[in-house]
């Protein structure tokens, strides 16, 4: 015993040994924010089941925007929730609707800050789904048709990157075309290419109205247990001109972002820590259950370590405060 040789706890004996020999690194720059607009001003609404994410009205997003910026997050995704919702989600591409006026007052509020639109019909139909619904379907093609406008719509209020979520076939491929033919050849689209029918969206559809009236997502998102039809999804968004691929959600499936990033080993890979998984941890830490500081940093690493280059989460503004800096 008394010449073992191999000890690999000699590089664990400090915070400095640790620090010096750490193979994953968290930085604020690979944070993006995610934040709720609402119609009205002054208005701002904690969502019950995501303590400490609120719904904010146009006006107080600016000094979100700042927020965001003076804690060096380099950008926030956007959804907007509006007044009225109808069958073909009207508002999404109305151009004084609630998510354009939310982009500029960010845009003006903090210019460097990126404004990613998220790019679905879901907050805006009186349904709930993310498309065009006739014979009790969401129509693809008809759908695609929408998402182009709404793409277009939300670029012209603003937008620096063009994130749709909806899972139509086609849909990458349409709103490149569409954002191309409208000058806006300069912004990148974000596609949300494997993003699964997860049980983890439960609040985010609480915050945004958003729970289909009838029927699920699982005719257009994909089906949990799949992972090479993952890596299908998004070649073909790649293929359609998608500038970054994004998995959702996050944490159940990090074998899907490790796959993809051996896959696609030159292609800007991000991951979604979508609301449920948000909410988790926010419940548990309020109960004292667990460290959420420690859990949130074992998240985020474990996200990173799986492959993915940044990361949409609502712990966006906490990790840049308390885990990013504080070394
Ligand atoms: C819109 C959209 C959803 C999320 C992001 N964009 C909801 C859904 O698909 O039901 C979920 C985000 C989250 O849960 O944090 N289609």
């Amino acid at each position: 015993m008394d010449n073992l040789t191999l000890r690999p706890r000699r590089l664990r004996r400090s915070p400095a040994l640790r620090r010096l020999v750490r193979e994953t690194r968290l930085s604020v720059d690979q944070l993006v924010d995610a934040l709720f607009v609402v119609p009205g001003s002054k208005v701002r609404q904690e969502i019950s089941s995501m303590p400490g994410v609120f719904r904010l009205s146009a006006d107080l997003l600016g000094e979100e925007a700042k927020k965001i910026a003076d804690l060096g997050i380099p950008g926030a995704i956007l959804f907007g929730i509006p007044e009225k919702k109808d069958e073909k989600g009207s508002g999404a591409s109305d151009p004084q609707g609630v998510t354009q006026r939310g982009i500029e007052a960010f845009k003006k509020a903090a210019p460097e800050t990126l404004a990613i639109a998220d790019v679905c019909l879901c907050e805006y139909t009186s349904h709930g789904h993310c498309g065009i619904v006739e014979r009790h379907e969401v129509q693809n093609d008809a759908t695609l048709e929408r998402l182009g406008e709404v793409a277009l719509s939300l670029a012209r209020a603003g937008a620096d990157v063009i994130a749709p979520s909806d899972m139509m076939d086609g849909r990458v491929g349409h709103i490149r075309k569409r954002l191309d033919e409208g000058g806006f050849s300069q912004i990148p689209i974000l596609s949300y290419a494997a993003k699964y029918a997860s049980a983890f969206y439960g609040p985010f559809r609480e915050a945004a109205g958003s729970t289909p009236a009838f029927g699920d997502r699982r005719g257009y998102q994909m089906d949990p247990p799949n992972a090479r039809e993952a890596l299908k999804e998004i070649r073909l968004d790649l293929q359609e001109g998608a500038d970054a691929v994004m998995v959702k959600p996050a944490l159940a499936y990090l074998d899907v972002i490790r796959r993809a990033r051996e896959a696609f080993p030159e292609t800007v890979l991000a991951a979604y820590n979508v609301s449920g998984e948000y909410s988790m941890v926010k419940a548990a830490a309020l109960q004292g259950w667990i460290d959420e500081k420690r859990a949130v940093e074992e998240i985020l690493t474990g996200i990173t370590r799986a492959g993915a280059d940044f990361i949409l989460t609502y712990h966006a503004k906490f990790a840049a405060k308390e885990i990013c800096y504080k070394r």
